[in-house]
């Protein structure tokens, strides 16, 4: 149901609770990787507009990330095999924090790591930083090894929330895996465990082959994370999904490219949302889609962009997951 705004009101609320203090003064943030630290895109796309700043996989010790090629591009994506190529957590907390003290954006650093104790002392070196808004914790990324397990079974994201929670009072936003057999299951696990959001979803894993050298395109395995429109429709079922599991906030990723995008992942359940590949092709394209919502919030009288969410119960409901 659509709430009108109150009369006398200027316009939609537009800020988010995170939890733990943690609040975006909007719900449009930039999604990890795409952005580096918020320093590189600075003069291309005004950070202080921003709902929040999503950075690097950061680990424990400066990583190199995959040798090239690892990008390409594909029908309506692309492809990434990076390898979580980072400074470093020290950098993080000794050169980079200093300065988002003083941004009004958020800043929530993406922690990653090979096992669970790399992933707690990461987290505990970030705890209590000043100009660290928040942790969001990668427990997805395709393309290092050991890094997605965590991500696809319930009991081992918990045990890695758990351990991270213990490291660090920080806000804990777990980033989930679209691989995952049932990724609800695993959003149940990581809220008992602690976690205080969910964003949903990290890359989908893809190949890409050259016919003419006979071999995939991506160095290394030849596999990568699919990004972008092609992987949309996979985010929206994902966050009805999780939304539907858990009460604790729900950050929609995947392939929104414009204010359209955005808005319906607010129906399928989200309470914020991330831009990420489209930033490659327009730096500042979160302050569009941001500008964009607030335009159509505005239009159709809605008191938070929130009030644009479906309630499964409708003609639809009770359906399987679909297929077939
Ligand atoms: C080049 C590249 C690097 C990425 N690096 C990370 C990362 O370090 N940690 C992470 O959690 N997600 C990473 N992601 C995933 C994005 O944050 C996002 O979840 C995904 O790309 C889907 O959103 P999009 O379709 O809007 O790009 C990366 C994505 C791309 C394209």
């Amino acid at each position: 149901m659509v709430t009108p705004a109150p009369a006398g009101r200027a316009g939609p609320t537009l800020s988010v609770a995170i939890g733990r203090g943690l609040v975006l003064p909007n719900p449009i943030g930039v999604a990890s990787g795409t952005f580096g630290y918020g320093f590189e895109l600075g003069a291309l796309c005004p950070v202080e507009r921003l709902g929040a700043i999503f950075t690097k996989g950061t680990t424990l010790r400066p990583r190199p990330g995959n040798p090239p090629p690892r990008v390409a591009e594909t029908t309506a994506g692309m492809l990434n095999a990076i390898g979580l190529q980072n400074p470093g957590v020290e950098v993080v907390r000794e050169r980079y924090a200093p300065s988002w003290r003083s941004w009004p954006v958020p800043v929530i650093v993406n922690v990653a790591g090979a096992d669970l104790e790399e992933y707690a002392r990461v987290a505990g070196r970030l705890d209590g930083v000043p100009g660290i808004g928040g942790i969001e914790l990668n427990i997805s990324c395709p393309n290092v090894a050991g890094g997605l397990d965590f991500g696809l079974d319930p009991a081992q994201a918990a045990s890695c929330v758990a351990r991270v929670r213990a490291a660090t009072t920080l806000p804990l936003i777990v980033k989930l895996s679209p691989g995952a057999a049932d990724i609800a299951e695993v959003a149940r696990a990581v809220a008992d465990a602690g976690a205080d959001a969910v964003s949903a979803i990290n890359t989908v894993v893809g190949m890409k082959v050259s016919l003419a050298l006979r071999r995939p395109v991506l160095a290394g395995s030849g596999t990568g994370g699919l990004s972008g429109p092609a992987i949309k429709p996979v985010a929206l079922a994902a966050v009805a999904r999780v939304r539907a599991a858990v009460a604790i906030p729900v950050i929609g990723i995947g392939g929104i490219a414009d204010a359209a995008d955005a808005l319906e992942f607010f129906v399928a359940g989200a309470d914020a949302v991330q831009v990420g590949t489209q930033t490659f092709v327009e730096p500042d394209a979160a302050l569009r889609v941001l500008d964009g919502c607030r335009a159509y919030a505005g239009e159709a009288g809605l008191a938070r962009l929130t009030d644009l969410r479906w309630s499964p119960g409708g003609p639809a409901s009770g359906r399987g997951p679909g297929g077939g």
